[in-house]
């Protein structure tokens, strides 16, 4: 196998950002964060103040030009080369995100960029739809979970970080709002493909999850050689 390719799906707060980040350094690949594509054109939105005009949005992400960095552990995020990194993790982006997700025009837009920026080479991707629409032939899917609670906590933790001010039951509607937007929107809502492995990382650390999404791989890639290799 020359070029491979590693799709993780999951909710919000799962712990896709990290295995995908810490897998990418790992294996030298590239580092795709779907999620902030469907960021950066929701606060684009935001800020025109068209998150209610559709049509306007399409336009929008027609005309998109958006790169991504990967940069010292974080996406760094480009549109028209203005750098808006700083902005896509809001709150206000969080509330409106998935609203503009479920435009299908936005999600075929991007889902082609997406898919270019996976020719070059072998990649790690996250989000909602990369094992299922974006990448249906990876080479290894996984589908992260956890708890809701558990999930929330994870969230709070990083605002609380970042010195941004949130309750604990904020955080965790807009996961349960967000949660329930993606998984049930018409176009490629969020679903656990049949081919993925299913990893719950309620009550495990990050190491472990880390430790068991190698093994996932390793496994996977063992056997995809030797499916090869008699065939
Ligand atoms: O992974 P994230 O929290 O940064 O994603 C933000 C939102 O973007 C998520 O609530 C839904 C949307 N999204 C999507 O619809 N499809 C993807 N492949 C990735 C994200």
């Amino acid at each position: 196998m020359s070029k491979i390719i590693i799709a993780i799906d999951g909710p919000a707060a799962s712990g896709k950002s990290t295995a995908a980040k810490f897998l990418a350094e790992k294996l030298g690949f590239t580092y795709l964060d779907t999620g902030a594509m469907y960021r950066a054109i929701t606060y684009l939105a935001i800020e025109k103040d068209i998150t209610d005009n559709q049509n306007a949005v399409i336009d929008l992400v027609r005309n998109l030009k958006i790169n991504l960095r990967f940069e010292n552990g974080i996406t760094k995020v480009f549109i028209d080369g203005k750098e808006v990194t700083d902005f896509i993790r809001s709150k206000d982006v969080n509330a409106s995100v998935s609203k503009i997700s479920k435009i299908p025009e936005v999600r075929s837009e991007l889902v082609k960029i997406q898919q270019k920026i996976a020719n070059n080479g072998s990649i790690v991707a996250e989000g909602r739809d990369t094992t299922t629409v974006v990448f249906p032939n990876a080479d290894v899917k996984i589908y992260l979970t956890a708890k809701e609670d558990v999930r929330a906590n994870r969230r709070l933790n990083e605002y609380l970080k970042d010195n941004i001010e949130i309750s604990f039951e904020e955080v965790k509607n807009n996961l349960h709002e967000r949660d329930k937007i993606d998984s049930s929107r018409e176009v490629s809502p969020l679903t656990k493909s049949k081919e993925a492995i299913e990893l719950d990382t309620t009550g495990i650390s990050v190491e472990e999850e880390l430790e068991k999404i190698l093994e996932i791989i390793d496994k996977v890639v063992k056997e995809k050689k030797n499916y090869h290799q008699v065939n």
